[in-house]
């Protein structure tokens, strides 16, 4: 038999309880959150897709390696475990732990960058943007046009504009110290990358002798995207394909709270024996000695496993196919959303939905929390909140105003996303009676962590 329903790839043996509340409660929680989710006390969240980020669930073999760790400080056994894992998956000579994926992109930027100077990418993840700004050098997004329109179906819209970056390479390449590209690119809606396309990069990389690292946060999704959709590859194990996706770079940064399975940890990975010997010295400072840069060493365990599991094709064919289901249901329900759905998210185009809302009266946040009073879903505002503040102080909308629902790896089921479905189709046909929001006290950075917001009109987000 051919079977059409793809189950969850694993059964459970150890369960968490999810608190059911009710509107008011809810209502009130939101008001005591001044009307931010990010302030909500988890516990009273139901289905809480703010992030798939550190959120997912690990195995039991997963669980089981933490009781072996070992925690020496220097040379422990299982920083030897975590090395030998990421480089049979990169190929990376050099291989540095960090306790999370900012941590790696900190130390990269801090040793390759100078003021001044250029990283182009498809797009920056925002951790990374700030943490180059903060080297006081620049930096540039260059996804093809396809990536910036939201409605436009394309099989890669994480690609890098290949003419873009030869134009920039040409005009201002003595400023550019290395290429970076991010698989899949979150900031774009958690769009794949082809291999294609990076071979591309490689070979500007090559005529411009630049290294090409890769942000490889969600590389196992991008690398089961191009088994699904790249010419040539429907017969390669998604394994294969993310090994040649990192054989194409020269380092990378990745947080291992995505595709390494585990709750934290991330690494930075590289041949450059100079960088590296930089790279170390400074994570010593910081982070900690070189074998657990900042890490347990049942942090290292769990991550050695979690990249061995995340390439596994059935996790993986449920992985892409339980977003895909929700963003299936929710645009046959004539829900706008970036299409086609991404690897670890869908995107809600909250501007689109919510035409009567204004963009500085956060169309994105009205949605969020009707999402949240409703259903008790958590999602977050991907658009004029987070983005439309600029260092003078001023405020203009963001390019665009998303609710990002990120779906957390092997915890939700199918009837979890089917309740989310509902929820999110019941909301948007109540549209009329959502309100705007505005900041009550503004915070001076990331502001959409800890602002305060009031509604415009009476009403808890509806
Ligand atoms: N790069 C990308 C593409 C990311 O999505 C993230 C984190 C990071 C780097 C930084 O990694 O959190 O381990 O320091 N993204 C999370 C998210 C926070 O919700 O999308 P980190």
């Amino acid at each position: 038999m051919e079977f059409r329903t793809i189950i969850e790839p694993f059964r459970i043996k150890s369960i968490e309880s999810v608190k059911f509340t009710n509107l008011e409660d809810r209502e009130a929680a939101l008001v005591a959150a001044a009307y931010n989710v990010f302030r909500l006390r988890a516990d009273d969240v139901l289905i809480d897709l703010l992030t798939d980020s550190g959120t997912g669930a690990m195995s039991a073999a997963q669980w089981g390696a933490l009781i072996q760790a070992d925690e020496s400080y220097a040379g422990s056994r299982s920083f030897y475990r975590f090395e030998a894992a990421v480089r049979d998956l990169t190929g990376f000579e050099y291989i540095i732990p960090t306790h999370q994926g900012r941590a790696a992109e900190r130390i990269l930027f801090h040793t390759v960058l100078q003021a001044g100077q250029i990283v182009p990418n498809n797009n920056h993840f925002d951790t990374t943007r700030a943490n180059i700004e903060f080297e006081h050098a620049e930096a540039v997004d260059l996804v093809i046009a396809e990536g910036r329109v939201p409605a436009l179906v394309h099989p890669f819209k994480g690609n890098v504009d290949l003419a873009a970056l030869e134009r920039l390479l040409q005009e201002r390449g003595d400023r550019v110290p290395l290429v970076m590209v991010t698989v899949t690119n979150n900031s774009g809606g958690g769009q794949p990358v082809s291999l294609e396309n990076l071979r591309g990069v490689r070979a500007l990389c090559d005529a411009y002798r630049k290294p090409l690292f890769l942000d490889a946060c969600r590389f196992a999704e991008n690398a089961y995207f191009i088994k699904r959709r790249e010419p040539g590859y429907q017969d390669r194990t998604p394994k294969a394909i993310a090994q040649e996706m990192f054989a194409l770079a020269d380092g990378c940064t990745m947080s291992a709270k995505k595709d390494g399975l585990a709750n934290i940890g991330g690494f930075l990975a590289m041949n450059d024996a100079t960088w590296a010997e930089q790279s170390r010295n400074l994570l010593i400072l910081t982070e900690g000695f070189p074998t657990y840069g900042g890490l347990a060493g049942y942090d290292l365990e769990a991550i050695a496993r979690g990249l061995e599991e995340v390439v596994d094709e059935s996790y993986l064919r449920y992985r892409i196919r339980s977003i895909e289901y929700l963003g299936e249901k929710l645009s046959g329900a004539g829900v706008p959303i970036i299409q086609p759905p991404g690897g670890h998210a869908i995107y809600i185009d909250a501007r689109a939905l919510l035409p009567h809302i204004p963009p500085l009266q956060y169309p994105g946040i009205a949605l969020v929390n009707a999402l949240y009073v409703e259903a008790g879903i958590r999602g977050v505002e991907i658009g004029t909140v987070m983005f439309g503040l600029h260092p003078d102080g001023s405020e203009t909308p963001a390019a665009m105003d998303l609710v990002r629902l990120a779906v957390p790896r092997r915890v939700y089921t199918q009837s979890h996303i089917d309740y989310v479905a509902e929820a999110v189709i019941g909301v948007a046909a109540m549209r009329d009676r959502l309100r705007g929001y505005r900041i009550v006290s503004p915070p001076k950075v990331l502001r959409h962590f800890t602002a305060e917001f009031a509604p415009v009109e009476d009403g808890v987000g509806a």
